[in-house]
């Protein structure tokens, strides 16, 4: 069957099981995800279409952690992540996810390298050690040479190349992006979906991207698409 339920199976690296979620705007009850379901493999690259509003970040959200669905359950490596304790939550959160978020959310202030080796000290790797890896990063993005430069000093696509590099700092499992392209011109958007796919390759991930941006949705290996809390598959039309 042509459905994303079909890949719900317990293969899925994480999975979304009668996912709901509503928040209440004054008296009323708005759904934004209702009854939904699917699975991502491991490998996979996903890609999360639909209107502005149809509840892509909300889903990335429950799918990361960052927010708990109002009923359903999402499951990593089969198990439940409201079975988490908090500090699980945490450690799901902050080293099985990296999140490249359309606003990058980097430290301005402070260099791409910083910016990288950041999150590794937070998670008690030591200085050396995260240097070298924010190095290793920042060259497999291409930016051997702005690793000192203030990240507000950065172009947009400079700053999400240091994002992606900020997110695979702790080898997470699992890239979620939400439309890591939105605010860049075609070309730069164009050699950014470039650089994730080769990342997601060279570091074996799986991938969820919430995109706009038909180029990208065509290079995953699916395509979901979220339209009144439901998710389809889609086919990404060719355009001439
Ligand atoms: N914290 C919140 N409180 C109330 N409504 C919210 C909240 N977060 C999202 N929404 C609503 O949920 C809907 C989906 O939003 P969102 O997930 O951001 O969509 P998308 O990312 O696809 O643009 C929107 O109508 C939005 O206003
Ligand atoms: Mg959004």
């Amino acid at each position: 069957m042509n459905d994303p339920m079909t890949q719900t199976a317990s293969s899925s690296l994480l999975r979304a099981d009668g996912l709901t979620k509503s928040f209440r705007s004054g008296s009323e009850e708005v759904v934004v995800l209702d009854d939904l379901s699917m699975g991502v493999r491991a490998g996979e690259f996903v890609a999360l279409v639909g209107e502005s509003g149809s509840g892509k970040t909300t889903l990335l959200h429950l799918l990361a952690a960052l927010d708990t669905p109002t009923k359903g359950e999402v499951y990593f490596e089969g198990r439940r992540l409201s079975e988490y304790r908090e500090d699980d939550r945490a450690l799901y959160r902050n080293e099985k996810i990296g999140f490249v978020w359309q606003m990058h959310y980097l430290l301005p202030e402070f260099s791409a390298l910083e910016n990288v080796v950041i999150p590794q000290l937070i998670r008690g790797c030591g200085m050396s050690k995260a240097r070298a890896r924010a190095r290793e990063l920042l060259v497999e993005v291409g930016l051997e040479n702005a690793a000192q430069r203030r990240v507000g000093e950065l172009s947009g696509g400079e700053q999400q190349r240091v994002s992606l590099a900020r997110a695979l700092a702790n080898r997470p499992a699992i890239l979620m992006a939400d439309e890591p392209t939105g605010s860049l011109d075609h070309r730069t958007a164009e050699r950014v979906v470039d650089l994730l796919e080769n990342l997601h390759r060279a570091h074996q991930l799986t991938s969820v991207l919430a995109t706009h941006n038909l180029d990208l949705a065509r290079r995953a290996n699916r395509t979901l698409r979220l339209a009144n809390g439901k998710l389809t598959d889609w086919v990404v039309p060719i355009v001439p």
